[in-house]
């Protein structure tokens, strides 16, 4: 059996006393109470094989283990839990950058055919190896950002053919790495332009064509659509949530990027397991959220990059809701998957406080993707997935040096990372 304990660590971050070898069932944090970051100083934690064995104070620290690294002067996090990205895609998008420097808008570009519809024509272009190559790459970068569980779309096929090619490449992902993935299927991600005069037929293509190969072949764990204005129409995704159910996926939708139009409503109604985006949110939208369990997942880097405006995280925060943290990983409103920036964001632009926005990155997407009983914190029996900083004086000083590589080691799975 191999063992490794960090001792003497100056902080152990988001400690967790419940005992997750007895799978209990929790809820995420919510509103205030995300503040509260349970920490320990002047801590040791003890891996064995890929679980927590044990944590505690320095003077009840165990003799040994097979590897012992000494943490003096650094903090110990839980791995970043990313529940929103695209991250397998082919090729890249600066040209539409380019074009928004110039003045057109991320909904312009995607007028012209440009967009997500750029990226199925190169997607479908591109073999199934060559995908997972990129993927995988770009999966190693993530992981050495400290992220530990992550949740992978398609939606860049918007094929039978290609969109199966996504999902298997994101299982063969899994196989290789090892690492947490949830795998979502994202048909409706766009019309495709063949089916632009037809959009009914494209949408009875994915529930009478994609659903069924990817329900029996288990290709997915979840259903997503792009609900907003030029993409999806409510009714169209409660449609398609409704054929996702027969096959156990339940809903994790995008929803208020650019408008409030009813999706919220919708998604709460299937029993989402997050909305995703919420760059606009009004009042009524944020009450039947606070009546739900559905977990608002925010994703900064997006409205970021696109120069757009922030989630009203604050406003969420004091109507008690659970926010989550994700990167939205894809080539053309955020090519970035990294966590610590998101962080980083969350506090400079959506003012929440650096134990919230911690909190919103590790424990509450775990939650987003159901994974709150083995991720997301430290705590016995959870997976060995953690990351040690560098040396630092406080936590706010991790979202405070937004430039700094701040992270040192990282566990994966009771497994050292190589940082290349
Ligand atoms: O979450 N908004 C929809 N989908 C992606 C962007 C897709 C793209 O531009 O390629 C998002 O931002
Ligand atoms: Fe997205």
């Amino acid at each position: 059996m191999s063992s490794i304990l960090l001792k003497n660590i100056s902080t152990l971050v988001q400690v967790d006393s419940i005992d997750h070898t007895e799978k209990a069932s929790l809820l995420p944090i919510k509103g205030e109470a995300m503040s509260s970051l349970p920490q320990l100083q002047d801590a040791w934690l003890l891996l064995r094989e890929d679980k927590i064995a044990d944590y505690g104070a320095m003077d009840t620290c165990p003799v040994t283990a097979d590897q012992v690294i000494d943490a003096t002067g650094r903090m110990v996090f839980p791995s970043w839990c990313d529940s929103h990205t695209h991250l397998v895609f082919a090729g890249s998008r600066e040209t539409e950058f380019v074009d928004r420097i110039r003045g057109l808008s991320y909904e312009e570009i995607a007028k012209r055919g440009g967009g997500i519809l750029n990226s199925a024509q190169r997607l479908r272009d591109t073999s199934e190896e060559l995908l997972l190559e990129q993927a995988y790459g770009r999966l190693q970068e993530v992981m050495r950002y400290g992220t530990g569980a992550i949740e992978i779309k398609s939606g860049y096929g918007l094929s039978v053919a290609a969109e199966i090619k996504m999902l298997k490449v994101i299982q063969r992902l899994k196989k290789m790495t090892g690492l947490t993935i949830k795998a979502t299927f994202l048909g409706a991600h766009a019309i495709p332009l063949a089916y632009k005069q037809n959009r009914a037929a494209y949408i009875k293509l994915i529930i009478e064509e994609m659903l069924p190969q990817i329900g029996e072949e288990g290709l997915a764990d979840y259903i997503d659509v792009f609900c907003e204005k030029g993409f999806y129409t409510v009714a169209e995704t409660e449609k398609i949530m409704e054929a996702g159910r027969a096959y156990g996926l339940k809903p994790k939708i995008h929803t208020n990027q650019f408008n409030c139009m009813g999706g919220i409503e919708a998604a709460v109604k299937y029993d989402a397991v997050s909305v995703d985006h919420l760059e606009v949110l009004n009042d009524a939208e944020i009450a039947c959220l606070q009546s739900s369990k559905t977990i608002a997942t925010l994703l900064p880097s997006a409205p970021f990059f696109i120069n757009d405006h922030y989630p009203p995280a604050r406003k969420m925060i004091e109507a008690g809701l659970p926010i989550a943290l994700a990167t939205d990983f894809n080539p053309g409103s955020t090519p970035s998957g990294r966590m610590s920036f998101v962080v980083s964001l969350a506090c400079i632009k959506m003012r929440m406080l650096p134990e919230e926005a911690i909190t919103a990155a590790t424990l509450n997407g775990a939650f987003a993707m159901e994974l709150g009983h083995s991720h997301g914190s430290i705590a016995k029996g959870k997976q060995a997935n953690v990351f040690m900083t560098k040396k630092i004086p406080s936590i706010a000083y991790l979202p405070y040096a937004f430039g700094t590589d701040l992270i040192d080691t990282v566990i994966i799975n009771g497994k050292i990372i190589d940082k290349v």
